[in-house]
């Protein structure tokens, strides 16, 4: 897959295969790319928890807040719901701040599921304390975001965007729409 086609096949998404099982060495193959993105002053301040069973994923799931933009719709129901999660955490042992560091790794993990035939979503809406508690996470460990990942079994369409709307929105037969700017928007010169 070129580059484009890979980011533009990384879509979030919210609905999976649950039945799909995930490889514990797949998700370690992800964190290995995570391990090799950049991070501030090369400090490398992030842990990752990796979680691919049934009973672990069912710890994971109620804390997680899916889709703000869909009113109506409270998140995967049974069956459709991840398979594998990778919680990203900021060591503060190592730094208090960890600025984009998450971000650029949660995209590298991205990418690299897409690759493999997976897909998920990055969550940053997580009941912090509550998972914090669910799996013993030690204070000294910031819970900085929850990739959850699966089989997909959604579609997921790009749109342009209309009248400054960046909701994304589900039509009658559920297809999930994702309007984004236009590059001319986006490239500025003053
Ligand atoms: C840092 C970050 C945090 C996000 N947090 C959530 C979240 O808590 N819940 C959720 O359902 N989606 C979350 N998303 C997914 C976004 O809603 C999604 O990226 C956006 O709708 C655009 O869709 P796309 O990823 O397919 O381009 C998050 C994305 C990012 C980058």
């Amino acid at each position: 897959m070129d580059l484009k086609d890979l980011i533009f096949k990384s879509r979030s998404f919210r609905r999976f295969n649950e039945s799909y099982p995930i490889n514990l060495k797949t998700l370690e193959s992800l964190v290995d790319l995570a391990r090799l993105s950049p991070t501030t002053g090369n400090r490398q301040p992030l842990k990752y928890m990796l979680f691919n069973t049934p009973d672990i994923c069912k710890k994971v799931f109620p804390s997680l807040l899916w889709a703000g933009y869909l009113k109506d719709w409270p998140g995967p129901g049974e069956g459709e719901r991840p398979s594998g999660y990778i919680i990203i955490l900021g060591d503060k042992s190592i730094t208090d701040t960890f600025g984009v560091d998450h971000g650029i790794a949660a995209q590298s993990i991205m990418l690299g599921a897409t690759d493999c035939g997976l897909g998920g979503c990055i969550i940053a809406s997580v009941k912090r304390e509550e998972l914090r508690a669910e799996l013993n996470i030690p204070d000294n460990y910031e819970i900085l975001l929850v990739l959850a990942l699966g089989k997909p079994v959604e579609n997921v369409v790009i749109d342009q965007i209309k009248d400054s709307d960046v909701k994304y929105w589900r039509d009658s037969e559920g297809n999930h729409h994702v309007p984004k700017r236009s590059l001319k928007e986006l490239i500025v010169s003053f």
